[in-house]
């Protein structure tokens, strides 16, 4: 399931981050550095060090940004969630076809977290640059992506994904990887479906002792689903 989740971010937010992580002085290193093999030999960008304090910073408003998102916990059954990483991309910079390795090695506990879901967190707004078009690809195609600023995507994981090259200004953006509650693609993506049919229901006062059934429904479903 890939779905894109508006307004993570408020414009106030995006701003802040900008100024913590985009300016002259900022840490930014060769993105190679956190690239598996078959990652390295097509990853051309620049990444922020994700061990500075800055980042420690971006990635606590990210990560409490996620944490206070419904549609995100709906949408992605969070177990743990990797801490962000910032990337920008120049003219002529480029990330080719590559799927993202099974298992990030957490920065600051060594702990192994299995990525289940990408996600790219979009910072500057489209109009600010040509090219940098997410793309990913999957058995019904291949899907562009160019979102607002403060808008996520989550896709699985275990997508063919590129990032085409920048031909004017510059593509600014926040990613990570989330090991959910529920391992498999499918089952989240009913879970997700059920819970948004129940939220509907909700707001369209159904009958209570329908919706009460479905709700059950929900959390035994989990129950039987959840992996951890
Ligand atoms: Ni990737």
């Amino acid at each position: 399931m890939m779905i894109t989740i508006p307004q993570v971010l408020t414009q106030d937010q995006v701003a802040a981050l900008r100024a913590l992580i985009n300016h002259a002085d900022a840490p930014w290193v060769d993105g190679r550095v956190t690239a598996g093999h078959q990652g390295a030999s097509v990853k051309h960008n620049q990444q922020f060090d994700e061990l500075s304090d800055a980042a420690a910073q971006a990635q606590a408003m990210v990560l409490h940004a996620l944490e206070c998102h419904p549609g995100f916990i709906s949408a992605a059954l969070p177990h743990r969630v990797y801490p962000p990483l910032f990337n920008r991309y120049g003219p002529g910079m480029a990330f080719g076809a590559h799927v993202d390795g099974a298992i990030r090695l957490h920065p600051h506990t060594g702990e192994k977290l299995r990525t289940d879901i990408s996600a790219t967190l979009f910072l500057n707004a489209p109009e600010d640059y040509d090219g940098g078009t997410l793309q990913i690809i999957d058995t019904y195609g291949t899907h562009a992506v160019k979102l607002p600023a403060g808008d996520l995507v989550l896709y699985p994981a275990t997508s063919l994904h590129q990032v085409t090259p920048v031909t004017r200004g510059e593509r600014l953006a926040c990613f990570f990887w989330i090991e959910s509650l529920v391992r498999d693609d499918t089952r989240r993506s009913i879970a997700y479906d059920l819970d948004t049919a129940i939220q509907r229901l909700n707001q369209t006062g159904a009958d209570r002792a329908g919706i009460d059934t479905l709700v059950g429904c929900y959390h035994n479903l989990l129950r039987q689903w959840v992996t951890t």
